[in-house]
């Protein structure tokens, strides 16, 4: 019994501690927020690109095909999407040296790069759709109409 409440104890002092320790850091600089914002919105296209290349890769017929799977990763898609933007949003690089291949006029054309977002997951949720109904042949039809909604957002926003 005393073990346990020396125990408890412990725990709370050592949760203490890292609370005081989080609370005495400093504020982040603004360039340390953008460097985190890059980090961030580039975990979202990763993520993106992981739950996609299994899609492609069904395409091309090097991953066995399994519209459950399509779907799964459609459906995942589909809910990332709208993050795009909102990171974007939440901070304007623009003016710090980040490691970046997104181009500045997204912050002059939120409005176009938001519908290009909004555009991805209306294509991710039409083949989430299409891949739900199991038949491999129009699963796979889909998928370049799907994968397009990628690239025309690249092909205006990102750098070559
Ligand atoms: C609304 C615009 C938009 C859409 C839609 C979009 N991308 Fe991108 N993508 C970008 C921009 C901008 C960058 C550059 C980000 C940066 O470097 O800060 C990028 C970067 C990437 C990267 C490189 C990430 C890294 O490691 O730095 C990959 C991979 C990628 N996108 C894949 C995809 C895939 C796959 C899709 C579709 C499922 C997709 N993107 C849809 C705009 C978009």
């Amino acid at each position: 019994m005393i073990k346990r409440v020396i125990g408890s104890g412990l725990v709370f002092l050592s949760a203490t501690a890292i609370f005081t320790a989080t609370a005495q850091q400093e504020t982040p600089t603004p360039e340390q927020l953008a460097n985190s914002a890059t980090e961030t919105r580039q975990a979202v296209f990763k993520l993106l690109s992981f739950n996609m290349s299994t899609i492609s890769g069904m395409a091309r017929g090097t991953i066995e095909f399994d519209a459950a799977i399509a779907e799964r990763n459609a459906n995942r898609i589909a809910a990332l999407a709208p993050m795009i933007p909102e990171v974007f949003a939440a901070n304007d690089t623009r003016e710090f040296a980040v490691e970046t291949e997104a181009l500045p006029i997204i912050w002059d054309r939120m409005d176009e790069f938001s519908e290009k977002a909004a555009n991805l997951v209306a294509a991710a949720n039409t083949f989430a759709e299409v891949a739900r109904g199991g038949d491999r042949a129009a699963t796979i039809g889909a998928v370049r109409a799907f994968g397009g909604t990628c690239g025309n957002c690249h092909e205006t926003f990102r750098v070559d």
